[in-house]
């Protein structure tokens, strides 16, 4: 759920409006001035990294990796239903909008495009950082709780980095960075969850379809509607054989009842 809480947000503006952040760490109106992650963002060229990682986390910003490593590919990716694009932001963004409004901002043709063929018609910046996020650190343990939505989860990142963590098919945590230029798109109940890497620094564009919606359904949410759907579009043949078996028992057990009448 990165960065769902609007509540955060309120939070943040009302302190700004109270001046208890600097100008030169959060300031809206004059961010391109300022605007630099405290570390170097990766070359523009790179793209996401994927890799499984094991269910006891000490440090979640850690890559905590496997030994030895055991990398994910952007097909299984896709198979999952994450989809990725990387796209060099063409300038610098505001440190915060909501929302963003493109037409009266900067052009991005590449965006654009990915925008409208998908029906992105709402987007926001934010911030998440040390200096621009309100009790930071309990944010961070928030956002790494497991959960789903009942529609896609799409952040393009501006400038900084993070990891997703989605679960693959037999429950894995698969770990995926994202830097600067990285576009993902969850699918509608993945379970997934958020964190900030080490850097701790993350300057996102967060899109929708229709007006936002940003409450996470925490796990268990195996019978909720999106997760039953999630399923059926990218576990077809295990979900089939489930109800098959299922239907196999219904079938002996109204057998059963018809014989004891
Ligand atoms: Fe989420």
């Amino acid at each position: 759920m990165l960065l769902h809480s609007s509540f955060a947000q309120i939070l943040f503006v009302n302190n700004l409006a109270q001046g208890k952040y600097s100008d030169r760490q959060c300031n809206f109106e004059a961010a391109s001035t300022f605007f630099e992650p405290p570390i170097e963002s990766p070359p523009a060229m790179t793209s996401i990294e994927a890799w499984y990682m094991g269910n006891n986390v000490v440090d979640q910003t850690a890559e905590n990796r496997m030994d030895p490593n055991e990398p994910v590919t952007i097909s299984d990716l896709r198979d999952l239903g994450v989809i990725h694009w990387h796209l060099p932001p063409v300038e610098d963004y505001p440190a915060k909008a909501v929302p963003w409004e493109p037409k009266n901002g900067i052009q991005d043709k590449q965006l654009a495009a990915i925008r409208d063929s998908r029906g992105y018609n709402y987007a926001d910046i934010i911030t998440c950082s040390e200096e621009c996020l309100p009790d930071y650190h309990n944010k961070l343990k928030a956002f790494f709780e497991e959960h789903i939505h009942s529609d896609e989860e799409v952040r393009y990142i501006l400038k900084g980095s993070g990891y997703f963590d989605v679960r693959d098919l037999k429950d894995r945590w698969i770990r995926i960075r994202l830097s600067a230029g990285d576009l993902i798109v969850l699918p509608e109940g993945i379970y997934h969850r958020f964190t900030m890497d080490t850097k701790n620094f993350t300057h996102a564009m967060r899109l929708f379809k229709g007006v936002p919606v940003w409450t996470p359904i925490n796990r268990p949410a195996d019978t909720h509607p999106s997760r039953e759907r999630y399923l059926q579009r990218f576990q077809p043949e295990e979900r089939s054989s489930t109800w098959s078996i299922v239907s196999c028992f219904r079938g002996l057990a109204q057998g059963w009842q018809k014989l004891g009448n």
